[in-house]
């Protein structure tokens, strides 16, 4: 067993300035802001402006996280990027925020697990730093969803849109920590899934970036009792009970899926955060920007046991039981 745990020092989020309304969207594609409310609870969206990139939005964030924890790009020794839109194909998107933060020290990588890549990363960043290798991270997750989406296609283009979150995790001894601290941690992928939801492109396929496709209703069934199932098994894995959660912090791509799930689990409806009214699906960077907003007004405070979940293309799924 080691004797450091991961403790959350901060979190920011950033959301582009351009928003784009369901009333805009129905200009563009043959829906209405009904059909969106509806079946998504989805309001807005926000675009990244011409020029302003995944590393742009993800270095705001990380600004953010570093802020609200008192520390300074000089404090960080890894940077771990969540990411399925990155800038480029290579470099990681991380060596450029590093280098957009002026770090000239440290490691910094990508990761991609699509919409699930924030839990991937949280995980990924916990090893690193309970072994003992890292001192603190800045986790990141960040997207523009906007240039992979085929904006003619109405199943998809209404459910995603732009945004960074970021977290500071510290490596810390168990003895100062108290009850602090990354709890449990449940990751699964089923590659049986692949072409429920993917982009049709890439450097070794297609030689292009590609389009998200997806087959919207198959993924909803799956997303249930998938992240249920993840979701028992980290609260198990923490010596936990659901009833111990105090805030339920699930990946933003559905109003629908967050609350067939909080019922499955019996989790009361209030402590659910729901952003999703806010951004539609930001894939990595829904967790974090929803974690950045429910401390920033307050909900979640110091001690609370916080849950976090996401599943994505792969199918790739996750949870993580954080005590903030
Ligand atoms: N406006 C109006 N009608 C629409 C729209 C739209 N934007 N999109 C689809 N429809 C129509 C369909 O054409 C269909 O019409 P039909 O009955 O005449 O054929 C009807 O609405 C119902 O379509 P469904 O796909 O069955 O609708 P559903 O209730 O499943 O809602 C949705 C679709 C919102 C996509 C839902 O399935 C969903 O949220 N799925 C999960 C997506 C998700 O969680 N992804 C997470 C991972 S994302 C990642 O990893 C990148």
């Amino acid at each position: 067993m080691s004797e450091f745990v991961s403790v959350v020092r901060g979190v920011g989020g950033y959301l582009p300035e351009r928003v784009l309304s369901n009333d805009d969207l129905a200009k563009m594609v043959d829906t209405t802001d009904e059909w969106i409310a509806a079946r998504t609870g989805i309001r807005k969206r926000h675009i990244a402006a011409d020029g302003e990139f995944t590393s742009d939005l993800g270095t705001i964030a990380a600004k953010r996280a570093l802020e609200a924890a008192g520390l300074t790009p000089n404090d960080i020794d890894l940077i771990v990027v969540a990411t399925a839109t990155p800038d480029h194909t290579f470099p990681a998107t991380a060596t450029i925020i590093q280098q957009k933060l002026g770090m000239t020290h440290g490691a910094g990588f990508d990761l991609q697990a699509v919409c699930s890549g924030f839990v991937f990363a949280i995980a990924t960043a916990d090893n690193f730093l309970v072994r003992g290798q890292f001192e603190r991270a800045l986790v990141i997750g960040a997207e523009t969803f906007s240039r992979i989406l085929d904006w003619s296609d109405r199943s998809t283009c209404v459910l995603f849109g732009d945004g960074a979150g970021a977290v500071v995790l510290e490596r810390q001894e168990k003895k100062k920590a108290g009850d602090r601290g990354v709890k449990g941690i449940h990751l699964r992928t089923d590659g049986r899934y692949k072409d429920l939801l993917f982009v049709d492109g890439g450097p070794s396929t297609t030689q292009t970036v590609g389009k998200l496709r997806m087959v919207g209703n198959q993924v909803f069934k799956h997303a249930v009792g998938k992240i249920s199932e993840s979701v028992l098994a980290s609260v198990k894995q923490a010596g936990l009970e659901i009833k111990d959660i105090d805030w339920f912090v699930p990946h933003q791509a559905n109003q629908r899926i967050l609350s067939a799930v909080a019922e499955r689990l019996g989790l009361e409806e209030h402590k659910v955060v729901s952003t999703v009214a806010e951004h539609g699906n930001t894939s990595a960077a829904s967790v974090p920007l929803a974690l950045a907003a429910a401390t920033d007004d307050g909900r979640v405070k110091p001690g609370d046991l916080v849950l976090i979940e996401a599943i994505g293309g792969g199918l790739a799924w996750g949870s993580a039981l954080i005590r903030v």
